[in-house]
C-alpha cells in the first residue's frame, strides 16, 4: 500500500465544478485583483469565523505582519511568542523590526503562561503573538486576563486552525486580530498562497493599508507598506472549498479519535484540551525517547508518509539564535520525538487500519 502525507487532488475532484467554473468566470473577466470578488470573500470569512471584519492577504505570513503592523509594532518593541511553530510566526516579528522573545510551551503545545520567568510588569511586551498549534487554541481567558491586566495585545497565529471552535465560539473573533494561512496543505487550503486577518473594523481597516502598499485611496498613501494582496484566483479556489470545509473537518475529527483510541499504549497522542474543538492540521504522536527516527523509516518502508512538525525549534535556527529566551525545556524536548502521520477526510477505513498496525508492529517487535 502507499499512503502520501496528504491528498490535495481528492478537495479538487469534490469541489470541481466550483473551482471550474469559478476560475474560468475570473479569467473571462480579466479581474484578477481587489475589487468585488476580494470583498465577496472577506464577508464570508467574516460570516464563517464571527469577525466584525476581514482583510485578505497574500499568504499567512503576510497575515502576520500586517497584523502586527496594524497594532503599531515596531522597533521599540518586544513581542512574546513561541519556539515551537512554523517558522514564519517568529520572522513576522523580526519582519517589523520587533523583537521576539520565546517562552516555552505546555502540554499541548500552547505558549505557557506559567513558564514565563523574570517578567517585569513595568515593561511587559507590546503583543504577545501565541500559535494554535496543530489546530486548537490555547486557554485564551486566562490569556486575555494576563493581557488585560498588563495593557497586552493579542495576536492568534491561527494558521492552522481554521474552523477550530474555543468553548463554542470560532477562532477569528477570540482576540484583538487573528491571522489565517490558506496554503494548500492548511485546513482549508488555496492552490497556492493566500491567507487573512480577522478583527475589528477598526483594526483591519489598518491591515486593508499595509496590505496594500499603505494606500488610503487610489493615489493617496499614508504609510509605507507592502503588496501583501490575495490573489483572486486563489480567493474564489478558497471559497468553493469553504463550503465543504466542515464536513471535512467532522470526518478528520473522527479519524484522529480512531487513531488516539488505537494508539494510546503505543506512543503518546494528541490530547485535546477542554475547551477545544481541534481541527487537527496534522496528526502528532510523540514516540517513546530514541523511537522516532527509526519508526519513520520502517513506515516509510512499509509506502506510509510521515512528516515531522517541527524539528527544529525557532530560537535554535541561524537567523534567530540571536534573540532571547529562558528556560525552553519542553519546547526543545519534544522535537525530539515528534511525528505527524497522513491523515485526511479521504483516508479510507483500509488505509487507517494499515498505519495503525504498522505502527503497533514496530512497538511489538
Ligand atoms: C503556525 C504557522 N504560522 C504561519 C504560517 C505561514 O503561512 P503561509 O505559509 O501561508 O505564509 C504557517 C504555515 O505555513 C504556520 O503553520
Amino acid at each position: 500500500m502507499k499512503i502520501p502525507f496528504t491528498d490535495l487532488y481528492s478537495q479538487y475532484e469534490e469541489c470541481k465544478t466550483d473551482i471550474d467554473t469559478a476560475i474560468h468566470d475570473i479569467i473571462k473577466r480579466s479581474d484578477y485583483l481587489t475589487g468585488k470578488t476580494v470583498d465577496k470573500f472577506e464577508n464570508l470569512i467574516s460570516k464563517y469565523t464571527g469577525a466584525e471584519d476581514c482583510a485578505s492577504t497574500g499568504s499567512g505570513t503576510d497575515a502576520l505582519v500586517c497584523a502586527l503592523k496594524a497594532l503599531g509594532v515596531s522597533e521599540a518593541d518586544t513581542v512574546w511568542t513561541v519556539g515551537h511553530t512554523y517558522i514564519s510566526t517568529t520572522e513576522a516579528i523580526a519582519t517589523v523590526g520587533a523583537r521576539p522573545f520565546f517562552i516555552d510551551i505546555d502540554q499541548y503545545y500552547h505558549l505557557d503562561l506559567e513558564k514565563v520567568q523574570d517578567f517585569n510588569p513595568d515593561c511587559p511586551p507590546a503583543v504577545i503573538l501565541f500559535v494554535d498549534l496543530y489546530g486548537q487554541t490555547p486557554n485564551i481567558d486566562k490569556l486575555k486576563h494576563f493581557a488585560k491586566k498588563y495593557k497586552i495585545k493579542l495576536i492568534e497565529d491561527a494558521a492552522q486552525s481554521f474552523g477550530s471552535k474555543y468553548k463554542g465560539s470560532k477562532v477569528g473573533s477570540l482576540v484583538d486580530l487573528t491571522c489565517f494561512s490558506f496554503n494548500p496543505v492548511k485546513n482549508l487550503g488555496a492552490m497556492g498562497d493566500a491567507g487573512a486577518v480577522t478583527g475589528s473594523k477598526k483594526l483591519i481597516e489598518k491591515v486593508r493599508m499595509f496590505r496594500d502598499h499603505g494606500r488610503k485611496s487610489r493615489l493617496e498613501y499614508e504609510k509605507i507598506g507592502t503588496n501583501a494582496r490575495i490573489d483572486n484566483l486563489q480567493a474564489v479556489v478558497v471559497q468553493a472549498k469553504l463550503k465543504k470545509l466542515d464536513q471535512w473537518i467532522k470526518i478528520k475529527r473522527q479519524i484522529c479519535h480512531r487513531y488516539s483510541s488505537l494508539l494510546k499504549n503505543y506512543v503518546k497522542v494528541p490530547k485535546e484540551a477542554p475547551w477545544s474543538y481541534h481541527t487537527y492540521y496534522v496528526y502528532v504522536i510523540q514516540t517513546p525517547k530514541g523511537t522516532r527516527d527509526r519508526l519513520k523509516e520502517f513506515l516509510k518502508n512499509k509506502g506510509i508518509e510521515t512528516k515531522i512538525h517541527y524539528s527544529i525549534p525557532t530560537h535554535k535556527t541561524k537567523p534567530y539564535k540571536q534573540y532571547s529566551y529562558v528556560n525552553l525545556k519542553l519546547t526543545e524536548n519534544v522535537c525530539k520525538n515528534l511525528l505527524s502521520l497522513p491523515c485526511y477526510h479521504t483516508l479510507s477505513m483500509d488505509e487507517q487500519n494499515y498505519i495503525i498496525k504498522s505502527i503497533k508492529d514496530f512497538y511489538s517487535n
